[in-house]
């Protein structure tokens, strides 16, 4: 993920010698679904954030990967018109309108922050795609759709803010129609690594390829498979780096010194992650069997 983002952490202002010093996440853990939780996101997803990633064009992808990285991602997933996609944490909806505008398939988005499901409701009436894609506010844990509604269950570099995993997997399962397809794009560790860009970000879990393997079958997945996205990660992240860069002045003029430097350390720490080799990227496909293990359905 890119962008100043949640967490589960205290996001507090300091103050000091007069100056106001950048947003920092106090070391309090915080409970993904607690009202704390959903504060911090509302903080931490705002116009400023917005206004300098419309800037540098990132096409409405709050994910590392944006446009390039679901391009190469879309085409593994086998969407039709007759497909019904969940994207679980759709931010402002880029992705939910790229596949629907892509493959002419219904996306429904459900997002925590309010100004992110209300820009993504702007957004795609804007773009003359809310015949196809809807959005639900809404903690992605507690969402009520009815058992096996959806072909396809999405989630663009946001399920690591679920320190487990496996509830968000098993919801997917029950929300999946049989044959129905997970899908999902993260970055991925050997060892456990911890950013110092947590500090904008809130605290992010990354898991290694085999643990996002397993836990995926522990769900009840199968034909699970990954695909490496590290050198699209790394393209998308430079090219936006140089938008930055090169466009400064305008991005603090409209969202401040502040935003831009945060922007601008998470992009390079996430760069210097993938070229070490200390992270990966990678995007996840799996499959609810057609039958459950007894035959039934
Ligand atoms: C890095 S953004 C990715 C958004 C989108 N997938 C994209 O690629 O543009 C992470 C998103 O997760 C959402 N989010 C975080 N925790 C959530 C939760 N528990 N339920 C629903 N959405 C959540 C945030 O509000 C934010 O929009």
């Amino acid at each position: 993920m890119c962008c100043p983002a949640p967490p589960n952490r205290v996001h507090c202002r300091q103050e000091r010698g007069g100056q106001r010093l950048r947003n920092t996440w106090a070391e309090q853990s915080m409970e993904v679904g607690s009202k704390e939780y959903s504060d911090a996101i509302e903080e931490a997803y705002n116009e400023d954030a917005l206004k300098c990633l419309d800037i540098v064009e990132r096409d409405d992808f709050y994910g590392i990967v944006a446009a390039d990285g679901m391009r190469f991602f879309g085409e593994k997933l086998g969407l039709t018109p007759r497909s019904h996609v969940l994207d679980l944490c759709s931010g402002i909806g880029g992705p939910a309108r790229y596949l629907a505008k892509t493959y002419g398939c219904k996306v429904t988005g459900v997002d925590l922050s309010a100004f992110n499901h209300r820009t993504a409701l702007q957004r795609t009436k804007d773009a003359a795609l809310d015949h196809l894609v809807h959005f639900v506010h809404s903690d992605a844990l507690t969402i009520s759709f009815a058992d096996e509604t959806f072909t396809h269950v999405f989630g663009g570099e946001a399920w690591c803010y679920f320190p487990d995993k496996l509830p968000l997997y098993q919801s997917a399962f029950r929300l999946l129609k049989p044959g129905g397809t997970i899908a999902f794009l993260e970055s991925a560790c050997g060892a456990t690594v911890r950013l110092n860009a947590e500090e904008h970000l809130g605290a992010v879990h990354y898991e290694s390829i085999a643990r996002y393997a397993a836990m995926l079958e522990s769900a009840g997945f199968v034909s699970v498979t990954h695909n490496d996205t590290t050198a699209l990660a790394c393209k998308d992240i430079s090219d936006a780096m140089y938008r930055l860069i090169t466009r400064r002045d305008r991005v603090v003029a409209a969202a401040g010194a502040e935003t831009y430097y945060a922007l601008l350390e998470i992009w390079a720490e996430f760069l210097s992650h993938f070229s070490q080799g200390t992270l990966t990227h990678c995007g996840f496909i799996a499959r609810k069997p057609v039958r459950s293990v007894n035959g039934s359905r």
